[in-house]
């Protein structure tokens, strides 16, 4: 059977680092605040003019150059994203574009901070469909502009980046001994939609609106629905978490990834946590965490790595595989 495997991974984060005590200059809170309820140290932040497609191309290219392929290998890109350079063109079609890519197509998805999870089973679903051979999915944002900068209760929790993965069909056995994505699993409830929603947007107000969030709502729901997925995952697969190697979370806050690890009985050590030095980057949090961990060294051929994340809408889900 055919198996998505990922062949090739790259990151970007604007070069504007911006601390806990740089933005208790202009808001009313603290470093001890952020770190002690969100585990977040510091966030990268685009500079003027920098928009969701510059970070997108630049990690598109990344992950090209890992994967050791070129745009006349990509059948298809995917976007994940919330903050477009535009309500349209798709901004995934503007980074085609500037990759020099005039053959097959491109767009984009919404699905919040759930959005790579999203493009990652959408791309999973060409592959295995043969519809396409190797598809690039991105996951890039700039959650700052569409921050309300006076608002402390969501201002500190965000931040800029882009994540990108090369995703190829190859043959496998059809085993969960197989390289590639080995399930995934997607959910969402609109009943929850007035709990992390944007104030804006074309078709109602005419302008792009700021985030707002019920953080104690969202928090409320976020570990069951977590868990939820990754279980089904687990059943899925007749896997189990003593068999991950490690467990790559929806970068948000940290005491919602450690509670999630603590329910489903996944021990400390196989967690990766980039949340302290990124911030919370929605679409582009899970490939810029999986990027850093293959980086350092921690992933390695063979490992069992289990994706997860929850947003807006909300909308959740988990893919389970085998790096
Ligand atoms: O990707 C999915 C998207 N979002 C999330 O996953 C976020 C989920 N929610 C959360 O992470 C947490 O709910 C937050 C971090 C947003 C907030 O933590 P909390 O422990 O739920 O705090 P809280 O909202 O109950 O606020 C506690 C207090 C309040 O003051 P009072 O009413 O007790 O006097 C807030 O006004 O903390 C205050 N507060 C702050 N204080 C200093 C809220 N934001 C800040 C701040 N600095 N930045």
């Amino acid at each position: 059977m055919i198996r998505s495997v990922i062949t090739g991974c790259g990151s970007y984060l604007p070069e504007n680092i911006v601390t806990n005590d740089d933005l208790a200059k202009t808001v009313d809170t603290t470093d001890e605040w952020i770190v002690q309820r969100t585990g977040i140290r510091q966030r990268h932040i685009a500079e003027d003019g920098e928009t969701t497609a510059d970070l997108g191309e630049k990690a598109a290219r990344a992950a090209m150059k890992d994967a050791g392929i070129t745009v006349d290998d990509l059948d298809l890109i995917i976007l994940a994203t919330s903050t477009p350079n535009n309500t349209f063109p798709a901004t995934s079609v503007e980074i085609q574009h500037r990759l020099g890519m005039n053959h097959g197509a491109a767009f984009d998805m919404q699905a919040v901070c759930s959005g790579f999870v999203f493009a990652l089973t959408t791309a999973d679903q060409y592959l295995k469909s043969g519809f396409a051979k190797r598809i690039l999915v991105i996951g890039a944002e700039t959650f700052s502009r569409i921050l309300d900068w006076e608002d402390r209760t969501t201002c500190v929790l965000f931040g800029d980046g882009a994540g990108a993965v090369v995703l190829e069909a190859r043959e496998g056995e059809g085993s969960v001994s197989d390289q590639g994505i080995l399930t995934c699993q997607l959910r969402s409830d609109g009943s929850h939609k007035d709990k992390l929603y944007v104030d804006g947007g074309p078709s109602t107000t005419q302008t792009v609106g700021h985030l707002r969030m019920q953080g104690k709502e969202v928090f409320r729901h976020a570990v069951g629905m977590i868990t939820d997925v990754i279980v089904a995952s687990f059943k899925a697969t007749g896997l189990n978490a003593d068999d991950l190697n490690w467990f790559i979370p929806h970068q948000a806050n940290k005491r919602i990834i450690d509670a999630s690890a603590k329910k489903l009985k996944i021990s400390p050590e196989k967690v990766v946590i980039t949340v302290d030095h990124h911030g919370n980057t929605s679409a582009a949090s899970i490939p810029l965490a999986l990027c850093e961990a293959v980086a350092n060294g921690k992933v390695k051929k063979g490992d069992l790595i289990m994706l997860e994340a929850m947003g807006g809408g909300f909308t959740w889900g988990a893919i389970l595989l085998r790096w």
